[in-house]
């Protein structure tokens, strides 16, 4: 039996005074790599420093997605080539945490063909972490506690990846059971953070200067519903705008089907709020949709982006779309490629349809060839490349404030930026400008980003 109530005083015991290293990658969403940075956190206080370099590793934790195969499998063979390090160092600790290990028939697998992982962590099992890592050290074999999602790991302090940018969950689960998605089955139902936790959170990160705080939750218009407060997502923006301090709020995703005229109005009328929406439509067929499970038709979905478009035409939206559901024909593609000519997204994440067991669209007989797919992938994103080049051009001559946020990796002597509304921009400068807001004036577009220069 796993021992209970295993406190860090235990663990940092059996550790001893020696320096460890951890190695924690996190895989899929924000709100997975949020989870990561809580991971770090427990181990922090246990004592672990952190590395980069699995070679120089003490304990390992994959931090995993199970949203499509692809991320699966690149898991199971990142942990297939760990079988090596393990050898050669047989005190390492491996474990897996994250959406793939909240599925039975992979744990089992785990179990059976992977030795060398000595313990598997479920989605909201964070604060089982120090028992399981006791378990290691005392030497047991295996060890899984994928325990239903009993917290929200209020006091974990994170470690955070960025001193600038903080993502700040606010609900965990979803309820919507789109065909296709695992989600509601790794993640369980929405749970909503209390609104004075939050509030009190994002307080401490802007004191602490945290510039661009980005909200999260698989679809953040339900937030709340299961509160007693009565707070709405709406509402809950506004507290957060009348923090004071130079921020921005961001938020992802909104739901279509619960994305209501009162929220657009918030986003306008919150001066710290993002200028852009993520409106994930999935599909323009409303054939597609009603087999996706989606709740809102095409003509909905038009309905919110005209709304919001009438308040200003250039408002930023970004969409997911997902090509080649079972049996999507080449007129319900059509369909989707019609939408997105017609609201002219800054920019779409599109995935291949990837079927995930336990989900309802799983048992769907598929009769669309792979290549078929491949094809209309390739069609989507010829058609967005058009749409964001000219989209891009507009931009030239005029100016941006921007966050600094990173180092371009196709030009030296550049860093990127994004703006309020999500565009992303490069121009020449050095780290000293990492993290703050500049002015820049753009000079020449892309078909993904703009570049300018510093005012
Ligand atoms: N809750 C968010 C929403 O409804 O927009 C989405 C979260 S999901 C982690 C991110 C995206 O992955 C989805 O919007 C969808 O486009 C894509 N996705 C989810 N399941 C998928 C599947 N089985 N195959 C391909 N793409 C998938
Ligand atoms: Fe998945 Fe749909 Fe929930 Fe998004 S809203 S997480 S796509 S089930
Ligand atoms: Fe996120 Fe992947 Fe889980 S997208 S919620 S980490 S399945």
């Amino acid at each position: 039996m796993r021992e209970n109530n295993v406190s860090t005083q235990d663990i940092i015991r059996i550790l001893g005074n020696g320096k460890r290293k951890a190695y924690v990658r996190s895989f899929g969403c924000q709100l997975n790599v949020s989870d990561g940075e809580k991971i770090k956190g427990v181990l922090k206080e246990v004592g672990y420093s952190f590395t980069d370099d699995e070679n120089e590793a003490d304990i390992i934790i994959l931090n995993t997605c199970a949203v499509r195969e692809s991320a699966e499998d690149r898991v199971f063979g990142i942990i297939g080539s760990m079988k090596k390090l393990k050898e050669k160092k047989p005190s390492l600790i491996i474990g897996l945490a994250g959406c793939m290990t909240a599925q039975e028939h992979i744990c089992e697998k785990i179990r059976k063909s992977y030795p060398q992982v000595d313990f598997v962590m479920g989605t909201s099992a964070i604060n089982a972490l120090p028992a399981l890592l006791f378990d290691c050290l005392k030497g047991k074999k295996f060890s899984a506690d994928i325990s239903e999602y009993d917290d929200f790991s209020e006091n974990v302090v994170q470690v955070r990846e960025s001193s600038f940018k903080a993502s700040v969950p606010i609900m965990f689960g979803c309820n919507n059971f789109c065909t296709y998605c695992i989600v509601p089955y790794v993640r369980g139902r929405e749970r909503s953070r209390r609104p004075e936790d939050i509030i009190k959170e994002v307080r401490q990160l802007v004191s602490d200067g945290y510039k661009e705080i980005m909200l999260l939750g698989q679809n953040v218009n339900s937030y709340g519903n299961d509160l007693e407060s009565g707070m709405s997502f709406p509402h809950l923006l506004r507290e957060l705008n009348g923090i004071d301090g130079d921020f921005i709020i961001r938020f992802m995703s909104s739901h279509p089907k619960d994305a209501s005229e009162e929220l657009i109005n918030t986003i306008f009328e919150c001066e710290k709020v993002a200028k852009h929406l993520h409106l994930p439509l999935q599909s323009g067929s409303n054939s597609v949709l009603e087999r996706m499970n989606r709740r809102y038709t095409a003509e909905q979905y038009l309905k919110i982006v005209d709304y919001i478009r009438n308040r200003d035409p250039e408002f930023s939206l970004t969409t997911d779309l997902i090509v080649g559901f079972p049996n999507e024909t080449d007129e319900e593609f059509e369909n989707t490629l019609d939408i997105i000519k017609r609201v002219k997204y800054d920019n779409i994440y599109s995935f291949i349809y990837s079927r995930r067991t336990g989900t309802k669209a799983a048992d769907i007989k598929d009769m669309t060839p792979e290549n078929v797919k491949s094809q209309r992938m390739r069609k989507l994103l010829e058609v967005q490349r058009e749409i964001s080049t000219e989209h891009y051009k507009r931009f030239i001559g005029r100016k941006m404030r921007v966050l600094v946020d990173g180092v371009s990796k196709k030009r030296t002597g550049y860093m990127t930026g994004k703006s309020n509304e999500f565009i992303i921009s490069e121009f020449e400068g050095d780290i000293s400008l990492m993290g703050k807001f500049v002015e820049i004036e753009i000079t020449d577009a892309m078909n993904w980003a703009v570049t300018g220069r510093i005012i």
